[in-house]
């Protein structure tokens, strides 16, 4: 079965501040996107990659690829509105590329520093599951709250984990998922997992061990954050 890696940076930034997304900002000497990439295309479980940006953004990703030389991006792509559109940008790719079975993983761009063992343990897991996805344990305690801010719900904490990328999933599984989110006028997610538990509830989503390193980069802040790890 093959596997084929999207890298998600269809989004604007626009928390991150500046004209320029994040993920095309620079850091430790690279496009964030660039070591979001190289992660996947030099990882030997992974048969290509597919790359979702902003349609203006096509003509610079394609050089970069060429100036890092990497050697399996077979495909990049216009994203959507929203991380879903691009993700189901990402998933028509994937079918355009597949002769045969498919695992897709759907990764973030604004994570760079993803692990290879990160990757193989959504590979691993994809061997048995349909969906997979990396989590870490949470720190803090995490509330829900109204709309007005007061408590309405404190869950126990040893049963939250904070969710990470890549997720993983066969492609038929994840296609059907969103096939059947975009008959619901009401669907809204900030992550692909959540669309498979929503909509293929006889579909169980495994976790596997994240990354404390595999942090989305979010917040201008952050990018001293990022370099720190970069240098170590
Ligand atoms: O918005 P957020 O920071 O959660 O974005 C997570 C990832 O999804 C980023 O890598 C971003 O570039 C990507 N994204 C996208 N298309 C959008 C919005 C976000 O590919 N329209």
């Amino acid at each position: 079965m093959k596997t084929i890696a999207a890298i998600l940076a269809g989004g604007s930034g626009t928390r991150i501040g500046g004209e320029v997304p994040k993920q095309m900002l620079p850091l430790g000497g690279k496009l964030v996107l660039a070591h979001s990439v190289g992660a996947f295309d030099a990882h030997p479980g992974v048969d290509a990659v597919v790359v979702v940006c902003r349609e203006d953004l096509i003509p610079t990703v394609q050089e970069l690829s060429v100036r890092e030389h990497w050697c399996k991006v077979r495909a990049v792509v216009p994203g959507g509105a929203d991380r879903s559109g691009s993700s189901l940008a990402a998933i028509r790719a994937a079918r355009l590329l597949a002769s045969e079975e498919v695992r897709l993983l759907i990764h973030d761009a604004a994570r760079p520093l993803v692990d290879a063992e990160t990757i193989s343990r959504c590979l691993q897991a994809l061997e048995s599951a349909d969906a997979v996805e990396p989590v870490v344990p949470v720190a803090d305690t995490i509330v829900q709250v109204d709309a007005d801010g007061f408590l309405t719900h404190v869950p126990a904490r040893d049963s939250l984990r904070a969710v990470q990328t890549p997720q993983g999933f066969r492609l038929d599984t994840i296609g059907e998922a969103y096939r059947r989110a975009a008959a619901d006028p009401a669907f809204t997610a900030t992550d692909d997992a959540s669309v498979v538990l929503r909509y293929l509830p006889g579909v169980r989503v495994c976790t596997v061990p994240g990354s404390p390193r595999n942090r989305k980069l979010t917040l201008p802040s952050d990018l001293d954050w990022f370099e720190s790890q970069i240098a170590l």
